[in-house]
């Protein structure tokens, strides 16, 4: 299980306590509140949800708790399917998507908090931009001169080739597995982390692209890469099933062999 520690700004008190007036299936969620400007600490707020009247996953509780118990609470969905990557929170001590969590998976109380390390926005919502300025560093495009055969419409790869992409061009920079590296939580400022460095090597890997060596020279570096230590916190959280530590590990042996 990823390692959890609170959001950077805590001292989390109890907050107010909110109960469904249904008769149906009760359970409760705690969920992290927090709204900077209004200069308090944040709290954890209790909220008692039907989950007879709401979907199977712990997105579906969410926006019970939004539409029924507290239209205040702020958090990020958009696609409810796993894709879009923004319901990214802390759901009982392990980052995850609200979306495709089920909350029949959770025993007991449900805890809900913001992505860990990260500023808080308000709520659930974090602040996700060093991340995504970490993931526009490693240039996430492909970088190739004109093709040379100027009737050519594609650039085509063999199977074999394509195959090298799987596991990597599924990730939805979700910034579960970032948020849950101990390297990124004490050195972000310098540290790509573990999404950013798997979005490099799956350019790295792809045989149209024709930067690898710059791509490569970029990344030796003591903090952009080297700042992993294998702790696979990354890899144990990533709801998309990929091996962000394992693509650092292809980085560093590619870098040795240049
Ligand atoms: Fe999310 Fe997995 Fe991509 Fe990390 S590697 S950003 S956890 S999908
Ligand atoms: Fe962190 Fe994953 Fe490396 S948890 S230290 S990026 S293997
Ligand atoms: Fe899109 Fe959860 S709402 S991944």
């Amino acid at each position: 299980m990823a390692q959890f520690t609170l959001p950077k700004n805590s001292v989390v008190k109890s907050g107010k306590s909110v109960s469904a007036e249904t008769s149906g299936a009760k359970k409760i969620f705690n969920v992290y509140r927090w709204s900077p400007d209004k200069g308090e600490n944040p709290s954890l707020d209790r909220f008692e949800v039907d989950v007879d009247a709401c979907g199977p996953m712990v997105l579906d509780a969410i926006l019970y708790i939004k539409d029924e118990l507290d239209s205040t609470l702020a958090f990020r969905r958009s696609c409810r399917e796993g894709i879009c990557g923004s319901c990214a929170m802390n759901i009982d001590g392990t980052n995850t998507l609200a979306c495709t969590k089920a909350i029949d998976e959770i025993e007991g109380e449900v805890n809900i908090y913001p992505l860990p390390h990260q500023d808080v926005v308000r709520d659930l919502v974090s602040d996700l931009s060093e991340f995504y300025d970490h993931y526009a560093s490693v240039e996430p495009w492909m970088q190739a001169e004109e093709p040379k055969d100027p009737d050519a419409r594609e650039r085509l790869q063999s199977k074999e080739e394509r195959k090298e992409l799987d596991g990597l061009y599924e990730c939805i920079l979700c910034a579960c597995c970032s948020t849950s590296c101990p390297s990124y939580w004490w050195n972000s400022d310098r540290y790509l982390g573990p999404a950013a460095l798997l979005q490099a090597y799956r350019w790295i890997a792809d045989s149209r692209d024709e930067a690898t060596d710059a791509r490569l020279e970029q990344l030796d570096d003591s903090f952009k890469t080297y700042r992993c230590h294998t702790i696979l916190n990354c890899t144990n959280t990533c709801p998309k099933s990929l091996n962000p530590g394992e693509a650092i590990a292809k980085i560093k042996r590619k870098i040795a062999d240049r």
